[in-house]
């Protein structure tokens, strides 16, 4: 049994060696050119991820290919998103296919993200043609970026194709080493009915529409359908292809990739990873490594203007409809007021959620700084989690906190080594394995999550002169001493300010917030004391002075651009702040906890 005609594949490269260029180019080449943008229009890209030039989900897309002799194959291409923050969702992308295409730019060789790609192609059994593209490229070493393929992933140098995404050079050679090597489908479509949930969106009217790859038995409109991990029952409505958008179809059978629409209300009962069988007629086990969305990074979101809670209530359900990932909960702070406390699969699937939500809904918020999750053991034996600082316990509560691992993978030319392994362990990073390919080396840390959350990237970035790049997995909780550092303004302590933070750093980072907040609270009529302390005891202190004289004053002279932009300034500012008794934070103050500078 099996579907011999058909290749089921994903593109995964290192963030811009191509993947989107290449994909379009061989669209082109079968057909299907201008599908591409269509797809965008059927399925609403955000305009966000064009901004970002990251991809974040977008459906798959059923291509036709005709070899020379007149054999005719259907190419099902799956995207993955190109962010670390959805490598779950890479992952179960990865689940529903029997090969990959593993792209390298010629000119930049093996990355971060190729070898934790490849990991993820290798541990799911997927069969990887190696691609080595942007060949046009003056810089270009193809034979040189395939022999890195074969020291690092060990594939053979000389499996590698050599394309080029723009010129098009290659890509028939692509499409026949994906005839050639990856496997078709295998699978009984009379067998008990298993299908891999792969992606899923909301529909307005017709609630989830789930993507899906069916591995066994044979998927019907009528078909009454169970859930296995979130133990519920639908029936199907609709089932059907992507060609490009969705297409309504008669069955999916074994080795099929497709949609189906089951008048599921929830997102959150039919999760990314879970296993599709009959009611009735069931398969044995369901699909391994189902993990259900769990968000790792937790902030509070208050609108500036109270008045906006309702609002803000109502926008951040609509987002939830379509993001099993995401969830929140109402919160109080004595500071900010009302607000909800929202959790996130990373800093920049967070990042897109407060950017929709201004832009879309229209709203003005103030975020607190984002935090993971901590497992406290108090000294009465209980264990609880949290990501909140407001509701982290007193020192003399504590037995033991235990805070988030990370796996870290980090590839950098030779000369930097020394100044990324110093930032590392300022990082409190532990070295596990260095390895060094040609001129470059992998680092692989184990990291605290807390500690690459906000910046790490853009310092790697800006310590290797833009020449690291870097990769990483969750891996578990460890034990650290972790504070809570509160801080103080005129007195008053501010909880939505308050940050955990390891023992070795607190005073520091206590210094840091103070100076940072000085410098964006405006002054006042009077001087305000701005204070850090740790269990009631004052760590470092700064003043914002008081207010002396007009800003404009500075612009004497006739420098009316000057002027204006300094005022567009202060009112961008005033937009986003909060009043405290008669001091007014701005967002910035918030965040000061989080920057370098
Ligand atoms: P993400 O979607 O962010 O992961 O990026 P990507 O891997 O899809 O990269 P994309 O296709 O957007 O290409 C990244 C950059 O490389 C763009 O500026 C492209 O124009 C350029 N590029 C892509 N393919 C080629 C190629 O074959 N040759 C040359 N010279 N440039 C290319």
């Amino acid at each position: 049994t099996g579907s011999p005609s058909i290749r089921n594949f994903s593109i995964i490269a290192h963030v811009d060696h191509g993947k989107s260029t290449l994909a379009d180019r061989i669209l082109e080449h079968l057909g299907a050119m201008g599908e591409r943008d269509k797809r965008d229009q059927t399925l609403d890209t955000l305009e966000l991820e064009r901004e970002r030039g990251i991809t974040i989900k977008s459906t798959p897309i059923r291509l036709k290919y005709v070899r020379e002799g007149g054999e005719e194959y259907i190419f099902n291409l799956i995207d993955t998103p190109g962010h670390v923050d959805f490598n779950y969702e890479v992952s179960r992308s990865l689940a529903a296919c029997e090969g990959v295409l593993l792209l390298v730019d010629a000119s930049q060789g093996v990355e971060a993200q190729t070898i934790v790609n490849a990991y993820l192609a290798i541990d799911n059994d997927l069969e990887i043609v190696p691609v080595v593209n942007k060949i046009d490229l003056p810089a270009a070493d193809p034979e040189g970026a395939a022999q890195e393929l074969e020291e690092v992933i060990g594939i053979p140098a000389e499996d590698a194709v050599f394309a080029s995404g723009k010129t098009g050079v290659g890509v028939p050679d692509i499409l026949e080493a994906i005839v050639e090597k990856i496997p078709a489908p295998s699978g009984d479509p009379a067998a008990p009915l298993k299908a891999l949930i792969f992606d899923s969106f909301y529909d307005a009217y017709q609630g989830v529409i789930l993507f899906v790859r069916v591995l066994e038995g044979t998927l019907s409109p009528k078909d009454q359908i169970h859930l296995m991990n979130a133990g519920k029952n639908f029936d199907v409505d609709k089932v059907g292809t992507f060609s490009p958008g969705l297409v309504v179809g008669d069955t999916l059978p074994a080795g099929a990739v497709g949609w189906v629409a089951a008048g599921i209300k929830d997102i959150q009962d039919a999760q990314v990873g879970d296993t599709l069988t009959g009611k009735e007629r069931r398969t044995e086990e369901p699909f391994p490594g189902f993990k259900p969305a769990q968000p790792v990074v937790f902030s509070g979101l208050y609108p500036t203007d109270t008045e906006d809670y309702r609002k803000l209530r109502e926008a951040l359900e609509k987002l939830k409809l379509n993001d099993a990932a995401f969830n929140f909960e109402p919160e109080t702070s004595e500071a900010l007021g009302f607000g909800f406390r929202c959790g996130f699969l990373g800093l920049l699937h967070a990042e897109i959620i407060q950017e929709r939500l201004e832009r879309e809904y229209d709203l003005d918020l103030i975020a607190t700084a984002p935090a993971v999750v901590y497992r406290v053991t108090l000294t009465n034996g209980e264990v609880f989690e949290t990501q909140n600082p407001a509701e982290f316990p007193t020192r003399d509560r504590i037995e033991l906190v235990e805070e988030p691992y990370i796996k870290l993978s980090v590839m950098v030319p030779e000369d930097y080594v020394g100044p990324i392994m110093g930032l590392l362990q300022e990082r409190r990073g532990s070295m596990q394995t260095m390895n060094y390919i040609g001129k470059r080396v992998e680092l692989v840390y184990e990291v605290p999550f807390a500690e690459i959350l906000y910046d790490f990237h853009d310092r790697l970035k800006s310590i290797s002169r833009g020449y690291a790049s870097m990769d990483y997995e969750q891996i578990g909780y460890r034990e650290g001493d972790l504070r809570k550092v509160d801080i103080m303004v005129n007195g008053d302590v501010i909880d939505a300010l308050a940050v955990i933070v390891h023992e070795s750093k607190s005073y520091s980072l206590g210094r840091k917030i103070v100076d940072k907040m000085a410098e964006v609270i405006p002054r006042q009529m009077f001087p305000v004391p701005v204070q850090a302390t740790i269990g009631g005891k004052i760590i470092a202190r700064a003043t914002v002075k008081a207010y002396r004289k007009d800003v404009l004053a500075k612009c004497y002279g006739g420098d009316i651009t000057r002027k204006k932009k300094l005022l567009e300034k202060q009112k961008k500012g005033r937009a986003r702040m909060k009043q405290f008794g008669t001091v007014e934070v701005p967002q910035e103050a918030f965040l000061a906890v989080l920057s370098t500078e």
